[in-house]
């Protein structure tokens, strides 16, 4: 099979094309991706040589670009996950994100429809459903739960779910669409909470605790959310939304202070600034169906997953040392 993943110089895309090319070696993949402030080359190049791999710089976006790109190489399937992605970023400037998020998504399934109906799969996000009350602990997302939108970020993502279900109704084209919860793990840009508030504490800098640190997110690591898109791509049934979480809810405060505890650093560096804007309170997804149908479960609890990634961050200080000062730009100007 020949596949087409968007946006694989990010964090999840390249933690995927890793997952793909180790379980399924005779599959042949393409990265397509612009290289934006969040895309790194550097995290691609364990396989870069490969035969059955190659890199394109290119837009969603851009027509042109991603029609002959279609054209040259005629795929099986193409993953989408490139977006931006960044919630705080959104809420400064919207424009990007409607452009890439939307826009974007509609390209290439224009695409698909143009060179044989190749089936598409959007990489989507929990955070369409809005969030949940701190009090209600009972209450979950499920593939059911009302889109109901809180930032600019995560109305871009349900605008092109939207969209994503109308060319499957009205072309026919065969999606499939997956809402994950919050991943972490190696390669995650340091503006995210986890690898920004390890990198902040080795380097004894503050970190930065939006409010009271009492929302909740539901922690995946990030190879469970990749096994749980390659089921859904090869098995998962056409027209399709699938959930994917691993039940394991923690509130903010205790995440960072456990990071603080496992690198041995003091909890004074810990400091509460301004909420976000809109602030969602709490994800909590319900995976019944992915588990059900597809018999997807996660493999790694969080006590391993949160240590394998800070030994992950220790390990290769330079991949983040570099973004952090910019380094990473020197030989692929921002996209
Ligand atoms: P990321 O920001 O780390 O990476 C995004 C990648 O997309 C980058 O390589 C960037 O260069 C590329 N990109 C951005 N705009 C592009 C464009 N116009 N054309 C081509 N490439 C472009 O994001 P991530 O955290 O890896 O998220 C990947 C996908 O998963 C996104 O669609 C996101 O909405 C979704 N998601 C993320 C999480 C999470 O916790 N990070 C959870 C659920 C869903
Ligand atoms: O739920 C899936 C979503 O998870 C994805 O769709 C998004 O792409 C991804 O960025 C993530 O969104 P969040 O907004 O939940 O992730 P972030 O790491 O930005 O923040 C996690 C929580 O930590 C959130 O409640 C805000 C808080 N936070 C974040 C940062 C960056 C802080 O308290 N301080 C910070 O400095």
């Amino acid at each position: 099979m020949k596949i087409i993943v968007t946006g694989g110089a990010g964090f999840i895309g390249a933690n995927y094309i890793f997952y793909h090319l180790s379980e399924h070696p005779e599959d042949v993949v393409i990265c397509l991706d612009k290289l934006t402030y969040a895309g790194n080359l550097h995290t691609l190049a364990p396989v870069m040589e490969r035969d059955n791999f190659r890199f394109v710089k290119a837009d969603i976006c851009d027509r042109e670009a991603v029609t002959g790109l279609f054209e040259a190489e005629r795929p099986d399937i193409v993953l989408n996950f490139a977006a931006e992605s960044h919630v705080d970023r959104s809420i400064d400037d919207p424009s990007v994100f409607l452009q890439t998020n939307i826009i974007g998504t509609a390209v290439l399934m224009d695409a698909c429809r143009r060179f044989g109906n190749v089936r598409f799969h959007q990489v989507s996000t929990d955070e369409v459903y809005g969030d949940l009350p701190l009090d209600k602990p009972e209450m979950m997302f499920t593939e059911h739960s009302p889109i109901h939108c809180s930032s600019p970020y995560s109305s871009s993502k349900a605008s092109a779910d939207l969209l994503v279900q109308a060319y499957h109704r009205t072309y026919g084209l065969p999606v499939t669409i997956s809402r994950c919860s919050n991943n972490y793990g190696p390669y995650q840009f340091p503006e995210k909470l986890i690898p920004l508030m390890i990198a902040n504490a080795l380097n004894d800098k503050p970190l930065p605790v939006y409010g009271a640190g009492l929302n909740v997110r539901d922690w995946l690591y990030v190879e469970d959310h990749c096994r749980a898109i390659d089921l859904i791509a090869r098995q998962g049934r056409i027209g399709e939304i699938y959930n994917i979480g691993g039940h394991n809810e923690m509130r903010n405060i205790d995440i960072v202070k456990q990071i603080v505890s496992e690198l041995g650093k003091s909890e004074e560096l810990i400091t509460f600034v301004t909420d976000r804007k809109g602030h969602d309170l709490r994800y909590a997804i319900d995976p019944t169906k992915i588990s059900q149908e597809l018999g997807w479960l996660p493999k790694t609890m969080f006590k391993d997953g949160i240590q394998k990634t800070i030994r992950w961050y220790l390990e290769h200080r330079s991949w983040w040392e570099d973004i952090i000062s910019g380094a990473y730009r020197v030989d692929q100007p921002i996209g």
